[in-house]
């Protein structure tokens, strides 16, 4: 007799056998995020992880974060498999890592330069655009693509100029799309962007991104995620697991 939670997660499991197509824009720059320094990729925020597994499968070790914990049991169950379905030759395999926490501002998880690349896909983003920048290594790769213009998407959405106007001083833009929708009295737009934040050193214009939350916290989430990315480095698998039961 099967249980209604196993019926629920293979119900859910089948359905991520579906949306496995990353973003077709990301992949036109994913070598880029996986060449640098072969550091550690966070994809915020993942979903069943089809963007996480498309950068796994180019040698990226990817910390996957989102606040369903049903999509990322769901990924576990296929990351294995579905890395090596996809991995390029010549390539060595990369891992994915699940977090399951509620990305906010005000409780940032990660700590300063803890990402070589960060990759955010279909997620109201603009309010964490510091903690963001903060938690990116000098060197490394943002890629951002917001939600399209479906439906109501235009109340999320940035406004026209937002996004660029907030990163603009402490990145180099590699590649800036931006489209009107919805009401013209919304001013909403939809953005593709790919950018690099300079080595500070050598760029004059480069100033530090306006603090996250985290940074001035005492109690902020830089001592969990030195464990993590701990973890990370000596591959231990990272256990599923809410936000409050971190040590922060
Ligand atoms: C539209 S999906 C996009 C997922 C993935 N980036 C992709 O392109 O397939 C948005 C995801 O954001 C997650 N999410 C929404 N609010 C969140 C939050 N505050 N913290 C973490 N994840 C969140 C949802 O659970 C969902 O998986």
């Amino acid at each position: 007799m099967i249980s209604l939670s196993t019926l629920g997660l293979f119900l859910v499991v089948k359905a991520a056998r579906l949306p496995v197509s990353p973003s077709k824009t990301l992949l036109r720059f994913a070598d880029q995020v996986a060449s640098f320094g072969r550091g550690t990729v966070l994809d915020a925020s993942c979903g069943y992880g089809r963007n996480a597994v498309a950068l796994a499968a180019r040698g990226c070790t990817v910390v996957a974060v989102d606040n369903d914990q049903g999509r990322l049991a769901a990924l576990e169950q296929v990351k294995t498999a579905y890395i090596a379905e996809r991995a390029s030759p010549d390539v060595r395999i990369g891992k994915i890592f699940t977090v399951c926490t509620d990305l906010k501002a005000e409780r940032w998880p990660f700590a300063p330069s803890s990402f070589s690349a960060i990759v955010c896909i279909h997620f109201a983003m603009t309010h964490l655009v510091p903690c963001l920048l903060s938690s990116l290594q000098e060197g490394g790769h943002v890629y951002v693509e917001t939600f399209g213009g479906q439906g109501e998407n235009f109340r999320v959405l940035p406004k026209a100029g937002q996004l660029r106007d907030l990163l603009s001083r402490h990145v180099e833009f590699k590649y800036y799309k931006e489209r009107k929708v919805g009401p013209i009295e919304f001013n909403s737009v939809s953005v593709t962007l790919f950018a690099q934040k300079p080595y500070e050193r050598e760029k004059e214009w480069a100033t530090r991104a306006p603090g996250c939350p985290q940074e001035r916290s005492e109690r902020g989430g830089a001592k969990a995620v030195k464990r993590l990315i701990i973890a990370v480095g000596s591959v231990v698998k990272i256990p599923l697991k809410p936000a409050r039961d971190w040590p922060i």
